[in-house]
């Protein structure tokens, strides 16, 4: 133990003592600006047709899960205050167009009916993409435009909307679109309403990076692109707060009832500005690569987890997003609970 000095018998004179409001736990509690709950957390979920669970080697913590694997996540998740899922799903059969995810028995589908039977309670967000469903793995199908093969974007929005019309017939309480086509929020918006389904909001990932942090998601999800790369859909990290401004206004022109920026921690920047320019709901993902170093600097005994975890969730809503789509979802909800 450290034996201090006295203190002195008078202060300096000093006209500005921040550290006087930071003196005890409760003095810092007292006035925090930034708060942090489970229901603000999504937790994303891997569902596969196989019956076991799969692990997956770089997102140490998270697996692949059958449907009753996920319906158990489900009920875990609520167990601790987490009320919203979002599911990716990996199918049995792939193909040119995706199929299964336009497919009433497709993987997604099965799962959102299992997991809202056993879980009225929970929400239940359906990604809406292809490329985890075409061989090609790219987010629609292909055409070829100026002696390129790249995705044919009005072909993809028809898919897009029908694969968002079956995933609210499953019992999705949300569809979110994360193709970065072209016109997809209102497409998949008239469809839905013209399906009857005009109560499913639409979560937008609006502001979607040509990222390297989505790596280990593609190992989860089996959604590499076997060629080239999604840079003529998704975004230029450089391309600046313009054109991040400009795709989160045309999605809410189009009817999004909810932005997101993604990746999460390279663009709290663009959060903070998407925040300040829209009145609607915003979500941050913090994306596998994000949760991958993470947990890659705990193994090695680098940081303390607990404490690097939430503070980059508080990091989130001290950027403006109002909700996080996080990997570490159920970790957060239980030290939260800790500390309570
Ligand atoms: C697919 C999709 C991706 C992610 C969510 N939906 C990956 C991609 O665009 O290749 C990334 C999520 C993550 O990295 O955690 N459209
Ligand atoms: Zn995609």
């Amino acid at each position: 133990t450290v034996t201090p000095p006295a203190r002195p018998a008078r202060d300096a004179g000093l006209t500005d003592r921040p550290r006087r409001t930071r003196r005890t736990p409760a003095l810092r509690a007292l006035t925090r600006e930034v708060s942090l709950s489970a229901a603000q957390f999504i937790y994303p979920v891997f569902v596969h047709e196989e019956a076991h669970e799969v692990p997956i080697a770089t997102m140490p913590g998270v697996s692949r899960h059958s449907v009753e694997g996920a319906v158990r996540l489900a009920g875990e998740a609520l167990a601790l205050g987490v009320q919203s899922l979002v599911l990716f799903g990996i199918p049995g059969h792939k193909d040119a167009h995706g199929s299964q995810a336009y497919d009433e028995g497709g993987i997604i589908q099965v799962a959102t009916r299992a997991i809202k039977d056993a879980h009225p309670g929970m929400t239940v967000i359906a990604d809406t993409c292809l490329c985890e469903y075409t061989d090609h793995g790219h987010c629609g199908p292909l055409c070829e435009v100026g002696g390129e093969v790249t995705v044919d974007n009005d072909a993809a929005l028809e898919l897009l909307a029908r694969t968002a019309v079956s995933q609210a017939r499953a019992g999705a309480d949300i569809v979110a679109p994360s193709a970065m086509m072209d016109g997809q929020v209102a497409a998949i918006r008239s469809a839905l309403d013209e399906a009857g389904y005009g109560h499913v909001p639409v979560m937008s990932y609006a502001v979607k990076y040509a990222s390297g942090y989505y790596g280990p998601f593609r190992d989860a999800a089996g959604s590499t692109p076997s060629f080239g790369d999604r840079g003529s859909y998704q975004m230029d990290p450089a391309g600046g707060y313009r054109e991040a401004l400009r795709e989160a206004r045309l999605d809410a022109e189009q009817g999004a009832d909810y932005l997101m920026v993604k990746p999460g921690l390279p663009y709290l920047d663009v959060i903070r500005v998407v925040r300040d320019a829209f009145d609607l709901p915003l979500v941050a993902y913090n994306v596998s690569g994000e949760y991958a170093m993470v947990k890659a600097a705990v193994q090695a005994g680098m940081l303390d987890e607990r404490r690097t975890v939430l503070e980059t969730m508080i990091a989130f809503r001290r950027a403006g997003a109002d909700a996080i789509m996080t990997y570490h979802a159920l970790d957060a909800a239980r030290w939260l609970r800790e500390d309570m």
